[in-house]
């Protein structure tokens, strides 16, 4: 959702600019543009529309010099036009900015404004940011000391700008009047810094300085930057100098390559086998028959008293905290509620102590994931993160957490995050389970069943041709029903939400038996029915559930892991996986349920790594 892109150094900034875009491109958006600072003038040039044609525009009309910011914008204050893309101008051009976040008071500061008698181009609260801090600009007070510090006025500006916003903002800003710097500011919508040799580089995540430099600032909230060619300040909003740490980027070039594939989400489907290999790599120990992790953070006697879990989290993110509360309740037997974050952070429930709070969050940016997490350590809980993208605002806020590793996901839709999800929940599952009652023999059998999965994971994906010749005979269907029960009613959701986010199909994923209470209504010759039927203790109920389809005329397509099962007979459209213990039956059989929703949204003409009115990272409420 929304990206920031800025360049300082000798170089032409709108090069980077635009690469840097692109690759922000996946999180979402509906207009561009860029703004450079040189020879007195700041230049912007945007549009709304994809990154391609803001490139077209810099063709004719080139924006010169080597200080810039640029920005993809998801609609929220008013729709997708040039006038509303970002960058915005403040005052006589003497400040352009770019803003991600909501500024929820700009109503009130808008009206001041115009009483002021500044104009406005747009309907963004981000405009009315950039007319503020002009403002501030032209009425510093006279103590601003220009020969002690000659970026003071800058910084007293921003910082008088900044008290009065209430909301959240991830900032960039450039000056006509300091034309080799630029000004970051951050509250709740993240912000990094490229470290490079005579330049430097700003973004909102960190997939733009790919290939640029491994090394990178992660700005707080309330941290200001002044960023020039060779220097990077942090400033405290309210506390002044602070030490900034420069880390190493975890991400290379090649990891955002799309490779032979078509599309990012179709490359990161077949990464799976290596993706769960990561999210087990050096945490199985076969000596004490249980997981390990290093960053939990948490004493012996913490862990040993934990007497239930919460596991909040958005979207794909919710569905395998929801294949972890059937995991850990049935190995560890520990009691878990699985929250909507969006729900958490105002429901105030009563939690006992000896409540343990995990986050799942691929990108570690989701505001209400965020906002729940805050709200749960605000209440003295312990909390803990299980995230992919390495120094995100959730991973670094909670008290302790385990990363994917599976690499950055681009596509929108997501998929190898959410298998190393239901990864990461299993060896919970296993580790608090050894801390109870699971036996040691117990305990070997699960690591050895997770020893095998990345193998199977890879069989799995060999059924991409016979899912593709099942999506070309079902993709002209409306409505489609997902159907599974105890731990692949959650991979049934999952598959449900594939389908929609990215072909536009109405798809509703229930539990098998639950059908029978009002979505059996919905069956007809044209609404296939997805049923994840492995064999399991309640093998012979999903069939009962499969039959009263057929007996209704709805076609049938059933994920299996017994070629010759009674199933078989039944269905219309039989996708085979391998067998695998239960508990990890909903990570193999979502590989064919990924494949099934991207071949449909092709053969659709859908936009499958950027799907309309999607981000893939939500940072507003
Ligand atoms: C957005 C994305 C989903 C994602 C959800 C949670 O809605 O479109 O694909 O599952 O956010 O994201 P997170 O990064 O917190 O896992």
């Amino acid at each position: 959702m929304c990206g920031i892109v800025g360049y300082v150094g000798s170089n032409e900034a709108a090069d980077f600019l635009l690469e840097g875009l692109r690759r922000l491109e996946y999180r979402g958006y509906d207009s561009s543009g860029v703004v450079t600072a040189q020879d007195g003038t700041i230049d912007v040039k945007k549009t709304a529309g994809r990154v391609e044609s803001l490139s077209q525009l810099l063709k004719t009309s080139p924006a010169r010099g080597g200080v810039g910011i640029g920005h993809t914008r998801w609609a929220t204050h008013g729709p997708a036009t040039d006038e509303n893309a970002h960058p915005h101008l403040g005052g006589d051009q003497i400040v352009a900015l770019v803003h991600n976040g909501v500024i929820e008071n700009y109503r009130g500061l808008k009206e001041k404004l115009l009483e002021r008698g500044y104009e406005f181009c747009s309907d963004t609260d981000s405009e009315v940011v950039a007319h503020l801090l002009a403002y501030e600009l032209r009425n510093l007070s006279d103590d601003v000391n220009e020969s002690i510090d000659p970026y003071a006025p800058l910084i007293v500006a921003v910082q008088n700008m900044l008290t009065q916003l209430q909301g959240t903002y991830g900032l960039a800003m450039v000056f006509r009047d300091w034309p080799e710097v630029i000004v970051t500011a951050r509250l709740g919508s993240p912000l990094v810094l490229g470290v490079g040799d005579g330049e430097n580089f700003i973004a909102s995540d960190g997939s733009p300085l790919a290939g640029r430099t491994e090394k990178i600032v992660y700005l707080a909230d309330h941290e200001i930057a002044i960023v020039t060619a060779d220097t990077i300040r942090v400033i405290h909003r309210d506390q002044g100098d602070v030490r900034h740490d420069i880390k190493v980027l975890d991400i290379e070039a090649a990891d955002i390559d799309l490779g032979r594939f078509d599309h990012y989400m179709l490359k990161e489907i077949f990464e799976q086998p290596e993706t769960v290999r990561n999210a087990l790599r050096g945490r199985l120990d076969r000596d004490e028959a249980t997981a390990v992790f290093g960053g939990l953070n948490l004493s012996a006697q913490q862990l040993q008293s934990v007497q239930r879990f919460v596991l909040t989290a958005c979207g794909t993110s919710w569905h395998s905290a929801l294949v972890g509360e059937y995991m850990i309740e049935n190995l560890a037997r520990i009691p878990v509620e699985v929250e909507y974050a969006s729900e958490l952070r105002y429901r105030n429930p009563p939690l006992s102590t000896g409540t343990l709070l995990f986050a799942l969050t691929q990108s570690g940016e989701t505001i209400d994931t965020l906002a729940a997490l805050r709200e749960m350590k605000r209440k003295g809980h312990p909390t803990m993160s299980i995230c992919n993208v390495v120094g995100s605002t959730i991973a670094r806020e909670a008290d302790g957490g385990i990363y994917l590793h599976a690499g950055p996901e681009i596509g929108v839709a997501s998929t190898k995050a959410f298998t190393a999800q239901c990864v990461v929940m299993s060896l919970l599952a296993l580790y608090f389970g050894r801390l109870h009652h699971l036996s040691y023999e117990a305990g070997l059998h699960i690591i050895d069943d997770l020893e095998k999965l990345p193998e199977q994971v890879e069989t799995a994906l060999a059924t991409h041709d016979r899912v593709r010749q099942i999506a070309e005979k079902y993709a002209d269907r409306n409505n489609f029903l997902y159907l599974g029960r105890q731990y692949n009613f959650p991979a049934a959701l999952e598959g449900a939400l594939k389908l929609k986010e990215i072909s536009y199909v109405h798809a509703e994923g229930y539990p098998a038996a639950e059908m029978k209470h009002g979505p059996i209504a919905l069956v007809d010759e044209q609404t296939p029915s997805v049923f994840i039927v492995p064999q399991s203790a309640v093998y012979d109920k999903v069939l009962a559930n499969l039959e009263e389809i057929k007996a209704r005329g709805g076609p049938v397509i059933a994920v299996v892991d017994d070629e010759d099962s009674r199933v078989t007979e039944v269905a219309d459209d039989v996708i085979v996986v391998p067998a695998v213990s239960d508990f990890l039956q909903p990570i193999v059989a979502s590989v064919p349920l990924q494949m099934l929703a991207y071949h449909i949204a092709l053969i659709r003409g859908c936009d499958v790594d950027k799907p309309r009115n999607l981000a893939k990272s939500v940072t507003v409420e």
